[in-house]
């Protein structure tokens, strides 16, 4: 085993200068190891209205606030955000957390309702206190990545229809270049919208998101406006200055959808349409330029996106599992998820499946342009298989690259416990554990195994 380990390290040196170096050596840990590329982004991510805390004013905090227009009984109950992890105010000491894992990057998203409270008057506290963090992670060696949208809107955006008005991006885009003037003289990624598909299906189709619509044809416009509006800022920024130099990317949640039982029509219906509204359209649309659902119903918004195909010098990928669907006459909901036994199950409601994750990249690899892994992680109250799902994911991803995929990155969600949308503070994504009584942070043992790989630069398993 040592001999073998000491292969690795000579063989790194003497590969040294190549970006990526890489074998693969069964014998090291009787298993599988790879060595990552020395420049390769170790990071972890959050979002604004996840972790800060400091009196949120978007749609988020009203629809916590608010009685359900319909049946959540399969959800835990509403539960409002709060203070969160308070990390507006304790962002460093979590930095400080940071340093102690090892990673060197850092994706977080900007909180619009705090720096934009009404349309175009922007708070000066809330644009000094993120560039505070900035030089706070610049200082520390940390690489900032911000997202500038993540799921929430301030209320008077919302009021105004938020994404279902064409004629609302403007207002997105006058927010994106307002940020973008003020930090891109430090930092070089940026993520323009967080999961297009996962804020329409659940905000306009299933519902269970803000603002709780169920009208499959607005979804279809929302998503539409959505790419339109990651397009606009895109170039808009290009244009500014340090507009060269950034790195803009669109990021895209992958999940597979499969059906229960291969030989039911229906199931193989509902998994069609799930796959080409939540992945495969949007994926074709930053291909070609064609937004295109291929259903009758839908087809009203079907045109070109101009240059969507151009609008992105990363491709971010946001990837957890598979879901396999199940339809039901005689019980609501008529679609259900159902899990195979044989795979572990998280506290989200789906499975671990690494194998999905090599699937998933291979699908944006693609789009032939760099990609970023900026999340991936898991809900694991016990801490049961939270190692395990670090190493057996940063193995498909390690595999991607020694099959000549371009990863520049690889963010793990989430630093902490936070928020976790309808499903309030149930699931624990994060790497550290928080009591929310005290605020204390603790890194749990099987975060440990992220802390490895990124020290060694080595993923095996
Ligand atoms: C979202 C995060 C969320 C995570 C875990 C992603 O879809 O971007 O905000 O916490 O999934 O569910």
């Amino acid at each position: 085993m040592y001999l073998s380990f000491i292969f690795i390290i000579i063989t790194s040196v003497f590969w040294g200068q190549n970006n990526i170096n890489h074998i693969t050596n069964p014998d090291y840990l009787n298993k599988y190891s790879f060595i990552f590329p020395s420049d390769f982004l170790w990071g972890t991510a959050t979002a604004a209205h996840q972790v800060e805390g400091n009196c949120n004013n978007n749609n988020w905090s009203n629809w916590e606030t608010s009685i359900p227009s319909h049946d959540y009984s399969f959800l835990h109950s509403k539960q409002p955000a709060g203070s969160a992890c308070e990390h507006w105010t304790r962002y460093p000491e979590d930095i400080k957390l940071m340093k102690e894992l090892g990673v060197n990057a850092y994706r977080f998203s900007v909180e619009w309702s705090k720096i934009e409270p009404q349309p175009g008057e922007f708070n000066q506290n809330a644009l000094t206190h993120y560039s505070t963090v900035i030089d706070s992670l610049i200082s520390k060696g940390i690489t900032p990545m911000i997202t500038l949208h993540h799921f929430t809107n301030p209320i008077w955006f919302e009021e105004l229809g938020a994404f279902e008005r064409e004629e609302n991006i403007q207002y997105f885009v006058r927010f994106s270049q307002k940020i973008f003037e003020e930090y891109s003289d430090r930092v070089i990624y940026w993520c323009t919208i967080n999961e297009p598909a996962v804020y329409t299906v659940q905000g306009y189709f299933t519902g269970i998101f803000p603002p709780e619509k169920q009208n499959i044809r607005l979804a279809a416009k929302v998503l539409k406006n959505l790419i339109r509006a990651h397009v606009d800022v895109y170039f808009s920024l290009k244009k500014l200055p340090n507009g060269e130099k950034s790195q803009i990317g669109f990021v895209k949640n992958i999940n597979q959808f499969k059906p229960w039982r291969k030989w039911h029509p229906v199931d193989q219906m509902v998994v069609w349409f799930s796959n080409h509204f939540y992945n495969d359209a949007i994926l074709h649309c930053l291909m070609t330029d064609e937004y295109t659902l291929k259903v009758p119903f839908l087809s009203g918004e079907n045109g070109i996106i101009p240059n969507a195909s151009q609008s992105f010098d990363f491709i971010g990928l946001n990837y957890y599992s598979h879901n396999f669907l199940k339809f039901q006459l005689l019980r609501t909901p008529h679609i259900d998820v159902a899990f195979p036994k044989k795979e572990i199950k998280t506290d989200m409601p789906y499975t671990m499946y690494a194998q999905g994750f090599y699937d998933a990249i291979e699908s944006v690899s693609k789009l032939k342009k760099p990609i970023i892994i900026t999340e991936n992680g898991v809900a694991d109250k016990y801490d049961n298989f939270r190692s395990k799902w670090i190493s057996d994911y940063i193995k498909q991803m390690a595999i991607a690259l020694e099959n000549g995929i371009d990863i520049r990155g690889y963010f793990y969600w989430s630093l902490l416990d936070n928020y976790e949308w309808v499903e309030s503070y149930h699931m624990k994504f994060g790497l550290y554990e928080v009591d929310f009584k005290t605020q204390q942070r603790k890194l749990r043992e099987g975060s440990k195994t992220y802390q490895k790989i990124i020290k060694s630069g080595i993923g095996n398993n």
